[in-house]
Parts: C-alpha cells; structure tokens; sequence
C-alpha cells in the first residue's frame, strides 16, 4: 500500500520535528548532556511507534498536537531503552541507526545519563497540560507508560534478557512480549486513553497491539539472522554469537518464520470487530513484516 508508506513517513517527520522542539537545547554547562539527549533521539529511527499513536489517534479523530505530544512521549522512552540496550554491560553494541551509538560517540556515562534523561522527559512531555487537558486522562497515561517502561514491562523483560531464558518457548515469548511488546501496546493505549474508547473498541486493540509487539520483535531477531548490517544501520548476527535466547536462536530462522506467519494471522484477526476504519492498521501489520531495517 503505497499510502502507508506514505504515512509512515509523514508521521516520522512530524515526530522529529516535535522531539526537536521539545527536548531541550545543547545549551549551559551541561550542553554535552542534552546534546546526547538529542543525538540518540533525534536519529533516523523508523518511528514506528509514534506511527502506531498517530494512526490510532485518525481513528478516533482526536486532535493531532496532543496526540503528537503522547507519541513523542514513547519514543523518547524507546530511545532511552536502545541507548541503554547498547551500552557495553548490555548487548555492547557501537552502531545504531547506521551511527555511532551514544556511548562511543561519547562516552558511557553520558550515555547513561542521556537515557536517564530522556525517560524523565518522556513523562515531563506527558504530565504536561498542553497534552491533555483533564488530569484525569494524564494520570491514567502516566500510569499506563510507567507500567510499560518499568519492571514489568520494558526493563523486566530486558533484565530477562540478559539473564537468559531456558529453552522454553513460553518464556521466550513473555520476555519479547515485556522487552519490546509492552511499549508498542502502550503506543496505542494512550490515544484510546484520551479518547475515552469503549471497552469493546479497547479490548480488540489492545489484543492487536500486544501481538503485534510480539512479531515485532521476531522479525527483529530475524534480521539479526539473516540482515545485513549497512541496511539494518546495526550489526547483525550479534544474538546468535552472544548466546541470546528468542524464537530464531531456539527454532532456526525457518521454523521462527512459520510461527511468525501464524501470529501474523491472529494479529490481524484482532481487527476484525472494528471494521474499515482499521484499514491501515492492517495494512501496518505487513509493512512491519516486509521492513529491512
Ligand atoms: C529496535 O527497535 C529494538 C526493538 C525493540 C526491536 P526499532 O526497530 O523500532 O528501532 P528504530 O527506532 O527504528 O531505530
Ligand atoms: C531491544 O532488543 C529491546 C529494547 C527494549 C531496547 P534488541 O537488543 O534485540 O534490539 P536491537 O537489535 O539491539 O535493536
Ligand atoms: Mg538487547
Ligand atoms: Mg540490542
Ligand atoms: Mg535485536
């Protein structure tokens, strides 16, 4: 669908411009703080869960600055998880977004404290007044990013990670579904949040988006198997060589895809009591498995 890529690429621009005036300035005694806020940020990320934000936010029409700001607020979480994700005590990785990552481009300290700093002004961007204004509706999203950023969620499922899990599918799918799943749903709970969606509307998305943030991740592995680093902008083949566990390291590249495929059709399924309007989400399902980077 020529038109999602479209979108995509509108809702990424967008995005950058907003992060763009809404981080702060390479400015004071601490420029070389906010001047790694801003690189890490800042990069060429896919933006795919602001996109996710936006689209959600089409379909319930709501305004589209306050729904950027919602959308700015995750992906300011997504960028603080991948700066620390590459920091030497976790995957030690020194390319991201076909740059240096933040730690070699500067050092590992400001990296840490650069990722510090972008969680807190995810939820500074969020708790403001100009992103909604009932604080009732902020408090519900806080909470909602909070519990998908943190120990069961994003963080738990990191830690997972790096533990390791046994050779247990199950457990392999919790880990994905906290690690990368939790803030890809939550991409789409804080437009339904402001939307005061039904509980009908919220339950069919929320199956969606949970499933989706699983295939997300496995195409993800996937890529680390068999990507090529100067698409993907990130070495491949570093999962495998670290001994990670996920669905291409336990089943091959092959049996992965098959399961992949299926969860793809249950995906997509979620969608079906929401009718025409869902049209593009659909259509987002299979640009997330065709994507090269
Ligand atoms: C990479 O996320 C890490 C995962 C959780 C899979 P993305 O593939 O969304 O990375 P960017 O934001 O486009 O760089
Ligand atoms: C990262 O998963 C998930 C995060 C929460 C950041 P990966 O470690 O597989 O992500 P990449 O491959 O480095 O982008
Ligand atoms: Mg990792
Ligand atoms: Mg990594
Ligand atoms: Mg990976």
């Amino acid at each position: 669908m020529p038109e999602l890529a479209h979108r995509v690429t509108e809702a990424a621009d967008l995005v950058t411009v907003a992060l763009d005036e809404l981080l702060p300035r390479a400015e004071g005694p601490e420029a070389r703080l906010t001047e790694a806020m801003r690189y890490a940020a800042l990069g060429p990320g896919k933006r795919l869960r602001p996109f996710f934000a936006i689209e959600t936010g089409k379909m319930f029409d709501l305004d589209e600055r306050p729904v950027l700001r919602a959308a700015c607020a995750v992906e300011c979480v997504h960028a603080y998880s991948l700066v620390h994700d590459d920091l030497p005590a976790m995957d030690d990785d020194d390319t991201r977004r076909g740059r240096p990552t933040v730690h070699v481009a500067y050092d590992e300290a400001t990296a840490i404290l650069a990722g510090d700093a972008l969680q807190a002004a995810a939820f500074e961007i969020l708790a403001h007044p100009d992103t909604h204004k009932d604080g009732n509706v902020r408090s519900e999203m806080l909470l909602r990013l909070a519990q998908a950023s943190g120990a069961r969620g994003m963080c738990g499922g990191q830690m997972i990670d790096l533990l390791g899990v046994r050779d247990d599918l199950g457990a392999v799918a919790r880990m994905q579904r906290l690690k990368t799943g939790a803030l890809i749903a939550v991409s789409f709970e804080l437009p339904l949040i402001m939307a005061h969606a039904g509980e009908g509307e919220r339950h069919a998305l929320m199956g969606f988006a949970q499933d989706l943030g699983l295939a997300y991740q496995i195409v993800d592995d996937l890529l680390d198997h068999d990507g090529e680093d100067a698409v993907l902008g990130k070495k491949a083949g570093k999962d495998a060589a670290k001994g990670k566990t996920n669905y291409v390291t336990l089943l091959g590249a092959e049996a992965a895809r098959e399961r992949l495929n299926l969860l793809i059709e249950q995906t997509k399924a979620h969608l079906d009591p929401l009718g025409p309007r869902a049209e593009f989400l659909r259509a987002s399902v299979d640009f997330v498995l065709e994507r090269r980077n």
